[in-house]
């Protein structure tokens, strides 16, 4: 039964996409499902939420977005496991989606309401939730200001919408990645907005990027603005270094985004005994570390991926193999655990899963 609180335009039948056959095959994010929501602000509020057909945007060219960037978006992910579908602390990005907001000047939204919508919307796409280990259906809430107008200030006008996308994982395998640590190229600096997830902070770090591919890497990790020396974060994901039975990550100084799978691994891993802390970590000693033995293992931890090994470092000329290369203990543990609880296989003792069917 779909509960109809938000006014629906279904696609008519004929219109509806064949699903992928093989999604394992399909690259992240580049089929989307036969609905959307929309939700669009002016004259200071909201009005009502629909699901409509996938649909283009109608902009005009002089939309604020388009010009200054005034945008925001989240990313999370929708499980299945047979009739029963999941998400994972969804909550959190709905929270983040409004401290993004009022960091960018831009209307927040009532984040039980959203909640609602996304999961009457997930009801309707149910079929599209793919099954498999590793593979789920990626929600993607965005708003953009759509007033038109040229001149930098808030936008008057806004439009929010989901969208989904059917996804395998977003690295072929669960392998180790390589990652290349930037030393000529910042992502946030204190004061700015790297704590918010906002369209900007993307295109910013395309340059590392490409440099990382030109040298076979799949990833950057970002160093801080002041000093060139503390890291920060991963391209689309949180990073963690065992230093022997200590896990260290990044304090939250408002230079990375604050990732929900970040606080989820804290709280884990604290449970489990572990030394966690939020601090400073200087390159130099992951570095000196790797090269002592004393980083048993690093990760990266964000929606997209989960949980992902980093085997290899490259920095300021030289790739260091962290441990044997390959996929720590601790490591394969977090990911077991996470992507068993996002599908209902393994007990969710912390009350992280939202179930609906
Ligand atoms: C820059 C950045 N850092 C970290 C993360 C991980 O955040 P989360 O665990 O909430 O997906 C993401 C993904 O959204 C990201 O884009």
């Amino acid at each position: 039964m779909i509960d109809m609180t938000v006014d629906v335009e279904l696609a008519p039948h004929e219109q509806r996409k064949s699903k992928p056959a093989d999604i394992l095959q399909v690259s992240f994010g580049t089929v989307f499902t036969d609905h959307m929501l929309s939700m669009e602000y002016s004259e200071k509020i909201w009005h009502p939420a629909r699901i409509h057909p996938y649909r283009n945007l109608e902009l005009d060219p002089s939309a604020l977005v388009l010009h200054y960037g005034q945008g925001i978006f989240e990313g999370m992910k929708a499980y299945r496991r047979w009739d029963k579908c999941y998400l994972f602390r969804p909550e959190k990005n709905f929270e983040r989606f409004n401290s993004s907001a009022t960091r960018m000047v831009m209307p927040t939204i009532n984040r039980d309401e959203a909640l609602q919508n996304l999961i009457q919307l997930l009801k309707i796409e149910k079929d599209w939730i793919p099954q498999a280990r590793g593979t789920s259906l990626y929600i993607r809430p965005t708003m953009i200001a759509t007033e038109s107008k040229l001149g930098v200030r808030p936008s008057e006008e806004y439009l929010y919408y989901v969208i989904l996308s059917p996804v395998g994982p977003y690295f072929k395998s669960f392998e180790p990645v390589k990652i290349m640590v930037a030393d000529q190229y910042v992502r946030a600096a204190k004061g700015g907005v790297g704590a918010a997830k906002t369209m900007g902070n993307y295109a910013a770090s395309l340059k590392a990027a490409e440099k990382a591919k030109e040298i076979g890497y799949s990833q950057v990790l970002w160093l801080d603005a002041n000093e060139n020396r503390y890291i920060e974060e991963v391209g689309t994901m949180n990073l963690f270094v065992r230093f022997d039975d200590e896990l260290a990550t990044a304090p939250l100084q408002g230079t990375i985004l604050p990732g929900i799978t970040r606080d989820s691994v804290i709280h884990m891993t604290r449970d489990w005994g572990f030394n966690v802390s939020e601090r400073m970590i200087s390159i130099d000693e992951v570095i000196e570390g790797i090269e002592s033995g004393k980083v048993l293992e690093i990760f990266g931890a964000g929606t997209a991926a989960v949980i992902a090994p980093v085997g290899n470092l490259w920095y300021k000329g030289h790739a260091y193999q962290v441990a044997d290369g390959g996929i720590g203990e601790l490591t394969q543990k977090l990911f077991d655990q996470l992507t068993g609880m996002q599908c209902g296989q393994v007990q969710d003792k912390y009350g992280w899963v939202t179930e609906f069917s």
